[in-house]
């Protein structure tokens, strides 16, 4: 599959945005898909990238990254029922497609990443009125500046933090809850026995080795996000829902395991 005409070569961290595009894309393409997707199937046919021999075929993967995107996705089209023409970033965006599963064609839409995973983007997604795209490293708050904040913020980092360090990730939930009074953040986290093997060089499947995460949270942490800030009213988790096959029927069981990813959705106080 690499018979598109952009040939991206990216650093270990956002070559991660084509990995989880990649996996989208793969369950997309079933017929009995947890997640439609179609402009991530497009792309992927667009880019001219080893995907399957890079980081390999695996179902159940693909299965869980597209329902993990889901959850993603009923936060932000809560967050749009509420707010239809508030703004949603996605910081880290890659090349998430979220935009095409749940715009609602008033809200406006901006996506925050490194220089070269932004001007990649730009290329394949290129932005219009409503959706923009900002080069920025999500660590450095002069992404802000590019947010307005009238109509209603969601901040949307799906597979971001666990490339920042734990510190950093403290800094970001308190700056935006110092900003964006009202507004809300989710993302998700590995738990800490993944971002040490991480660490370690131990997350490695055929010829593809995931970069360190440093910031490892495990499921029954999550009340700690509540001291980043005093801002910080509300933090809840968003479960993944349906699914297929064993999936659909661990799904339910796994929410006892404390050391597991999860997906977290943090509102801030109004001033
Ligand atoms: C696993 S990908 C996720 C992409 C997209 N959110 C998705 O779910 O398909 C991680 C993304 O985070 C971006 N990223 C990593 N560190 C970043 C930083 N400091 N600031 C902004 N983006 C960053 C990478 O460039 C990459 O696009």
């Amino acid at each position: 599959m690499t018979g598109g005409a952009e040939r991206p070569e990216l650093g270990a961290v956002p070559e991660t945005a084509l990995w989880t595009l990649w996996h989208r894309a793969v369950e997309a393409r079933r017929p009995d898909t947890v997640l439609a997707d179609p402009k991530a199937v497009e792309l992927v046919d667009r880019i001219d990238f080893p995907f399957e021999a890079r980081f390999g075929s695996n179902a159940t993967v693909s299965q869980l990254q597209a329902l993990r995107a889901a959850c993603f996705d009923r936060e932000v089209a809560d967050f749009l029922d509420r707010c239809p023409r508030g703004t949603v970033v996605g910081l880290g965006d890659g090349l998430e497609t979220q935009a095409w599963r749940v715009d609602n064609g008033r809200a406006d839409w901006l996506s925050v990443d490194l220089p070269e995973t932004a001007a990649l983007r730009e290329r394949l997604l290129p932005p219009d009125e409503r959706h923009r795209i900002l080069a920025h490293s999500a660590t450095d708050p002069g992404w802000m500046d590019a947010v307005d904040p009238t109509n209603g913020v969601l901040i949307s980092a799906d597979g971001l933090l666990m490339y920042l360090r734990p510190e950093e990730v403290r800094a970001l939930i308190a700056a935006c809850a110092e900003r964006f009074p009202g507004g809300s953040l989710v993302f998700d986290a590995v738990p800490r026995w993944f971002s040490r093997r991480a660490a370690e060089g131990k997350l490695k499947d055929r010829n593809y080795q995931a970069p360190p995460m440093p910031f490892g949270m495990d499921a029954d942490e999550h009340g700690k996000l509540a001291t980043a800030h005093p801002a910080v009213t509300d933090v809840r988790e968003v479960y993944p829902e349906g699914g297929r096959g064993a999936v659909r029927a661990l799904l339910p069981l796994a929410r006892r395991v404390k050391r597991r990813p999860s997906v977290v959705a943090l509102r801030f106080a109004e001033h």
